[in-house]
């Protein structure tokens, strides 16, 4: 359909689902086991509730933030997904330029189909970006990747930390993977890629499941960017974080492509924000918390913030937004997002981020199903 008949996030998957080959749809779309987790996410937004309040004068609304320091349109960061190639064929750099033309902050994967220094190439001078982490076996290779991020100008260092081993997305693993277009420029160093396992099997070797808490000193030690444990899920990770000294952390659960059965970002929100809350100061400034998972709709996104989070990270609404128009897909996704945060803060009566609170929500219901 014409792009203008695009109405929301959702719209995007549905074009998606019926341009993008077999093999592409699989990968994107697929989470692990019985996709419960993958469920979930979206069933756990529709479990909170909006408290609006009226008569605040709404006539000006200003959504637009920071993300660890960087200016930001919107409190969404377009979160990492690999193998932007199988679906498009100018593959992330769709994103760095959307992001370019509307203020938005791009966190580029370590398994980009583009090479690193072609997204970065391809951004304006200035323009906020971020980067994903898998930490090789290989640390040498990892350092220096790092390193190359931080001298590029990189503003933040996501780490991955949920995905010690992929996931068995089945969907995914019934495709052969075939190493034509559009497959990653995998990191040098990776031995043996398995052709008979899936596209995610087949480029996930290197990743060092060996990872823990005492390499993360090691990082500190090898770059200045703020550093984010991205894959929390409980209160007992989040303090852990919070003690090693890390500038943040995404609960996420990989958009349910790791350990099916985990729940979601904005459930362990709520219980991730009390727990951090008894350690220090709220909120505070050097630690932020982010979360991702299943965000569709501007609602979405102001429930996590009223829940406690800073900002919020959506993967597979900007994924199919490029696979099905490309830069203008993006642009035309993030116009989306910034009609819905103007309609759902007037209704909301919050004029600026900072309006949002707690008791703009009801997330009893969160908890009980
Ligand atoms: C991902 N995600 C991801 N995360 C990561 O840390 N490294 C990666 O390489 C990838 N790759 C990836 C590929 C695809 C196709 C998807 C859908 C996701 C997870 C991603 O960063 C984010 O956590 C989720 O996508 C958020 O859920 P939604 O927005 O897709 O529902």
């Amino acid at each position: 359909p014409p792009i203008d008949e695009i109405l929301n996030l959702h719209d995007f998957e549905a074009v998606a689902k019926t341009i993008l080959p077999d093999k592409a749809w699989a990968y994107y779309s697929s989470a692990s086991d019985d996709e419960i987790t993958l469920r979930e996410n979206r069933a756990a937004f529709q479990r909170v509730w909006f408290r609006p309040r009226v008569l605040r004068d709404v006539t000006t609304v200003d959504w637009s933030t920071t993300i660890l320091g960087q200016k930001s349109s919107l409190p969404v960061y377009i979160s990492a997904t690999a193998l932007g190639k199988l679906g498009h064929p100018d593959g992330e750099i769709n994103l760095t330029r959307a992001a370019a033309k509307h203020g938005v902050i791009q966190m580029i994967p370590t398994l980009a189909s583009c090479s690193f220094d072609e997204i970065v190439d391809a951004a304006q001078p200035g323009q906020p970006l971020f980067v994903q982490l898998y930490v090789n076996r290989d640390r040498e290779i990892t350092r220096k990747y790092v390193q190359h991020a931080e001298k590029r100008g990189v503003k933040g260092l996501f780490i991955t930390v949920d995905a010690p081993q992929l996931g068995r997305r089945e969907k995914d693993m019934r495709m052969k993977f075939v190493d034509d277009s559009g497959t990653a420029k995998v990191q040098e160093g990776q031995q043996d890629v398995k052709k008979d396992q899936g596209v995610a099997r087949a480029i996930s070797s290197f990743i060092d499941p060996s990872l823990s808490w005492k390499d993360i000193p090691w990082f500190r030690s090898i770059t200045s960017m703020p550093i984010i444990l991205k894959g929390i899920a409980t209160p007992e990770d989040a303090i852990l974080a919070y003690e090693a000294g890390v500038q943040g952390i995404v609960l996420s659960n990989h958009g349910g492509r790791q350990l099916d059965t985990a729940r979601s970002g904005l459930e362990n929100l709520v219980e991730i924000v009390a727990a951090l809350k008894q350690r220090g100061p709220w909120p505070n400034p050097k630690f932020s918390i982010f979360i991702d998972g299943g965000v569709r709709r501007a609602s979405d996104v102001l429930k996590a913030l009223a829940l406690g989070a800073s900002a919020v990270g959506v993967g597979r609404g900007f994924l199919y937004a490029f696979c099905s128009y490309g830069q203008e897909g993006v642009e035309r996704a993030i116009q989306i997002l910034r009609d819905e945060f103007e309609m759902n803060m007037r209704l909301l009566g919050a004029r600026n981020l900072n309006e949002i609170e707690p008791n703009m929500v009801d997330a009893s219901a969160l908890h009980s199903h």
